[in-house]
């Protein structure tokens, strides 16, 4: 469900439409709807009423500081994965006491950072780790709360690159080392043992393999309350799937799913949702430059690039793109979008069908508010896109068009001699 509608044929973000945005701040650009946020947030948040609960936005999928500002206001944790995002948290005001930390990699003075800031849990995920946030901890002073990522080991049915409960991969801590990790860090006076958590992968559009982890899981909290281990938090990860072609289930018979195993522990739950908070709240608009045919195929060419949205190269992701204005459709052809960057891999889509476009109509890419600013990078020295946020008839923008100054920040000329 969101809020990018046609009226009489024209693609409108909420209450404006997208030509006029364009018209605006030119393309490409990210515009997100701010009721589809809200929207999202609360349907998750909702089904899991009627269970001791946090939501921890994942930020990593959009991290924008006014929609994390947005989320905050309606009672979200964030969960981070860095000292950066840790930072834009403490920007907005978030409350430190609903931060999660997750990660495989984190850093002595990211650890320090988080205990510093007081944040709800270090998520730990191997045991070199355990005694490095132990060692910060002692260092500081402070009690580190902590919580094991268990790897469930199980097949999400997702996108390899994003399976993350896999035992090949290299999240969390194996199946058959937790309960010796809890003894170890339960005799760690720096650390506090708080919880447990897990996360098994992204755009999954299964429940089963979330009602195998919480059995998993479920059968670990038991064994280390027998073993005098009690925690208070049980983070079940995010991953929940979004409809860019497939049909997941509804927040609502996820959380049905996911809570069946677990609910009778007594433990508060604790989600990671990323992409279904923000997927279908964003999308990116693009601008057609030319149309090329070859002997062989046809491409159409627009302003956005690769660098913009790496999803399709990089997952093989697939997302809906669509005319912004379709009073007068084209022919039907089949074509290749791509992007200007000096790659293969620079395309939206391969082999799609769709109505012709004249050169300079514009393109909707639909579905990519999760991963799509956030990924982007400067590559072929292009400056990153705009945000815009639409709030009813309201127009935001929220991170400014790079420019040429901004792409060579901190970059010093020397001069080396030629020879
Ligand atoms: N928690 C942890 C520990 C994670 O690693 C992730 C995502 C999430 C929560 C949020 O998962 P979500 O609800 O968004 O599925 N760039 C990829 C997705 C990478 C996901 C990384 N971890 C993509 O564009 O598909």
């Amino acid at each position: 469900m969101n809020y990018f509608e046609y009226r009489n044929d024209q693609l409108y973000a909420e209450d404006v439409p997208i030509a006029d945005l364009a018209r605006r701040i030119n393309t490409p650009f990210f515009v997100y709807s701010a009721r589809t946020l809200r929207r999202h947030f609360r349907v998750f948040d909702e089904a899991f009423a009627g269970t001791d609960h946090l939501v921890c936005y994942a930020m990593k999928a959009l991290s924008n500081l006014s929609i994390l500002k947005l989320f905050a206001s309606m009672g979200a944790g964030f969960d981070i994965v860095s000292v950066g995002e840790l930072m834009r948290c403490l920007r907005i005001g978030a409350d430190p006491r609903k931060i999660v930390f997750s990660g495989v990699g984190k850093t002595d003075e990211e650890i320090a950072a988080a205990l510093e800031a007081g944040i709800l849990m270090i998520n730990v995920e191997s045991r070199p780790e355990l005694h490095r946030v132990a060692e910060v901890a002692g260092r500081m002073k402070h009690r580190a709360p902590v919580s094991l990522r268990v790897n469930p080991d199980l097949d999400p049915g997702t996108h390899p690159h994003i399976s993350t409960g896999h035992r090949d991969s290299k999240f969390g801590v194996p199946l058959s080392q937790v309960d010796e990790y809890y003894a170890e860090a339960s005799a760690l006076a720096q650390l506090e043992i708080v919880g447990l958590s897990t996360h098994i992968g992204s755009q999954i559009t299964e429940m089963a393999p979330f009602a195998e982890a919480g059995r998993k899981v479920a059968a670990i909290v038991g064994r280390l309350r027998s073993a005098g281990i009690a925690l208070k938090y049980l983070d079940l990860g995010g991953g929940l799937g979004i409809p860019y072609q497939e049909q997941p289930p509804l927040p609502s018979e996820y959380a049905r799913a996911l809570l069946k195993p677990v609910a009778g522990l007594g433990l508060k739950i604790i989600t990671e949702p990323g992409r279904v908070m923000v997927g279908n709240a964003g999308v990116f608009v693009t601008r057609v430059l030319y149309n090329k045919e070859t002997d062989v195929k046809r491409f159409v060419v627009i302003d956005g690039a690769m660098n913009d949205l790496i999803r399709p190269v990089l997952y093989q992701a697939y997302h809906a793109i669509v005319p912004v204005d379709r009073r007068m459709p084209g022919k039907t052809v089949t074509a290749d979008i791509v992007g200007p960057v000096c790659e293969s891999g620079d395309f939206f889509a391969r082999e799609r069908e769709m109505a012709e476009p004249a050169e300079g109509d514009l393109l909707a890419v639909m579905s990519a508010g999760a991963y799509g600013f956030v990924m982007s990078s400067n590559y072929n020295s292009r400056p990153r896109a705009p945000e815009v946020i639409v709030d009813g008839a309201e127009v935001h923008v929220i991170r400014e068009r790079e420019s040429f100054e901004d792409l060579i920040r901190g970059e010093h000329i020397v001069s080396l001699k030629p020879a």
